[in-house]
This record gives C-alpha cells, structure tokens and sequence, in this order.
C-alpha cells in the first residue's frame, strides 16, 4: 500500500493520525461529511456532497456545523504535534465545496488546556440516554460558554422559564419531520445500523425507544427497530439545555458554529459530562425563526445541546482516514 501522504512537515503517520481525530467529530447521522487534500504546505478541507442530508439539512447548514467540528478537531490535533495552524474559512480557490485551508503559523509547544482538549476527542460521544438527576455546577457551565465564546459564537443557557416554550418548538418541529417521508426515508435509511457499517447510527447508540411523555430526546434512531428498554430510563427532571448561536447566517458563521459546537462538547467531555444535540428545533425552518425571535432575533441557532452526567455510551464507527482524501489532482 502506498504511504500516506505527508502533510505540513508531520510524517506519514502523523498526518494519518491527524485525519483520523479530525474524522472523530460529530455530524449529523454520523454521515461524515468531511474531505481533505494534503500537500507538503497546507490541508485543505472540503465537504463532500454526496454525504448531503437534503430531507434534514437542506439548505447544507449541518453539514457544515459537522466540518467546522472536523476542522476543529484538526487544529487541536495540530497543536498536540507542535503546529499553531493559520486556518482560513472558505476561501476563494478550491471550487465550490472548499470549506477552510490549514497552513503552519509557527511552531509552539501546545498549551495546557488544549493538550485536554486533545485527549476528549477519541472519548467524546453522543449521548442518547437518561442522564443523572445531578445537576451540572455553575462553574462548568461557565466553562462551556467560554468555551463557544472562544470561537466567536454565543451560547444561551436556557432559563427555567424557558423550557416549556422550547419543548413545545422540539415538538412541533418533531412533529413536522415526521410527516415529511423524504425526512423519515432519509432517517431510516442513516440510523439503526448494524455492527460492521463505517457510517450512520448504529442501533446500539439510539437510547431507549422514545416514548410520549419524554421530553427532549424524541428521535428514534434505531431505524425502527424494537430494542431492549434500558433498565431505568426516565429522563432527567430539570436537564441543561443550551441554544449555541452564531452571530450571522452566512457559510463561514457555520462553521465557526462547528468549531465552537466542537470545542464545547471537549470541554464537557473534559469536564467528565456528557451531552446530546436535539436537532428537530433547529431544522425546521419556521420553527428556528421562532427559537431566534425567543433569543430576542439578533442570533441565529444552529445547536440545541442537552448537557448532564451519565452513563457511558458506545461508540460509533468511523471511515478510514485514507477514504477521506480527496483525490491528490484535485478531482
Ligand atoms: C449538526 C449535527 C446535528 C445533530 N443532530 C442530532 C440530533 O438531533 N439528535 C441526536 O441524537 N444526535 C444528533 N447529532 C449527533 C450525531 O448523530 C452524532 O454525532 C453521530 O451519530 C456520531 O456519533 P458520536 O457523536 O457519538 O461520535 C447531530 C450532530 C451534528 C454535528
């Protein structure tokens, strides 16, 4: 087999490991969305559009939030390896589909609190379960909202008094999905997976089986299949639930959205806390105009996270780095 191509000074190994933690991150139905072009001078990543969600992310949105998170994973990992990146977000060359290019800055030793960072990502998960009834103190929560403020985004911890309006968009929104069959084709066809698949959700990751009075976790992602119910599974009474805001609507805020989506789910992780996006809010159109108007209607939602303690939850698979290469001559 050919050698992995080598990219900015790191060796063949290096650079295979660094796309493997990049193509660690979240996206939606675990579709992966991600491509890089290596070369001696820069990576280069692009999204790849035949990983597209049309039914859930029409307009692309999600698919870039995931690749801001992949990118983010990649300047943490190359940090970790000495490189202070020089990231830019979309730039003019590289068509259509080109979402950021990675050059070296300079070369440092990593700071502290990435090197934690960097140890979150192989552990980070979606986590679909009941979570403990222990509430998430003060100071963590804090740590997550410097955590996207870091990245140029903001994060609404929702009020007490806001929960009931927000259930009720989850719902309506769920609602509307469901009675979409492009939406529900397209959710069974990525969700429910068994062992072996490299992408989608397998059905050991979906949770329980959603039941009526449940609040927050609505999705079955089992593909409709029935599952074991898990021992104990009423959700947690008074969960932390955080609206993760850009500050504009354009390609470039969602993917400062990913990368801030991204480095606050480390942070949790880090924090020993683990979290799950409710996505159904943020999908339908009318209904995240109606999360943006309660957020007063200068932001723009792109991720409802639900944060807490719980119980470990398994890990999904992942493509091969080398299946995440864009083809070196560019096509
Ligand atoms: C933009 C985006 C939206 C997502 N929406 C949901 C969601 O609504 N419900 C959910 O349970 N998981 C959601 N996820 C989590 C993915 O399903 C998950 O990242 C993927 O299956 C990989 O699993 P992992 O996060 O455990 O690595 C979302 C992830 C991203 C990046």
């Amino acid at each position: 087999m050919e050698p992995f191509p080598p990219a900015l000074g790191l060796s063949s190994e290096q650079t295979e490991q660094l796309l493997r933690l990049a193509g660690a991150a979240p996206s939606l139905h675990n579709r992966q969305p991600w491509r890089f072009r290596l070369s001696p001078e820069s990576i280069e990543l692009f999204c790849d559009p035949r990983r597209r969600l049309p039914a859930a992310d029409p307009d692309d949105r999600e698919l870039r939030v995931g690749c801001g998170a992949a990118l983010l994973n990649l300047r943490i990992a190359l940090a970790q390896a000495g490189i202070r990146p020089d990231v830019t977000l979309v730039p003019r060359t590289g068509g259509p589909w080109a979402l950021a290019h990675v050059r070296v800055a300079e070369h440092a030793d990593p700071a502290p609190p990435e090197s934690e960072l960097f140890r979150a990502i192989p552990v980070r998960r979606s986590n679909r379960r009941p979570f403990l009834p222990d509430p998430v103190p003060l100071a963590h929560c804090q740590a997550l909202v410097r955590a996207v403020q870091a990245e140029d985004c903001w994060l609404h911890v929702v009020e007490r008094s806001q929960l009931g309006v927000l259930e009720n968009l989850v719902r309506t929104a769920h609602r509307a999905q469901l009675d979409d069959p492009a939406f529900v084709a397209e959710m069974l066809e990525w969700t429910g997976r068994g062992p072996g698949e490299v992408e989608g959700v397998p059905a050991a990751s979906a949770g329980p089986l959603p039941e009526p009075q449940d609040q927050w976790v609505l999705r079955d992602f089992s593909g409709g299949q029935a599952r074991i119910r898990l021992p104990g599974k009423d959700f947690e009474y008074d969960p932390l639930l955080l609206v993760l805001c850009s500050h504009s609507g354009t390609r470039t805020a969602d993917l400062e959205a990913g990368q801030a989506l991204q480095r606050m789910l480390l942070t949790a992780t880090s924090l020993g806390l683990v979290a799950s996006l409710i996505s159904q809010v943020t999908e339908v159109g009318e209904v995240r105009e109606e999360l943006r108007r309660l957020l007063g209607g200068s932001l723009h939602p792109q991720a409802v996270v639900r944060v807490g303690y719980g119980t470990p939850a398994p890990a999904t698979p992942r493509r091969e780095p080398r299946e995440l290469l864009v083809d070196q001559a560019g096509a």
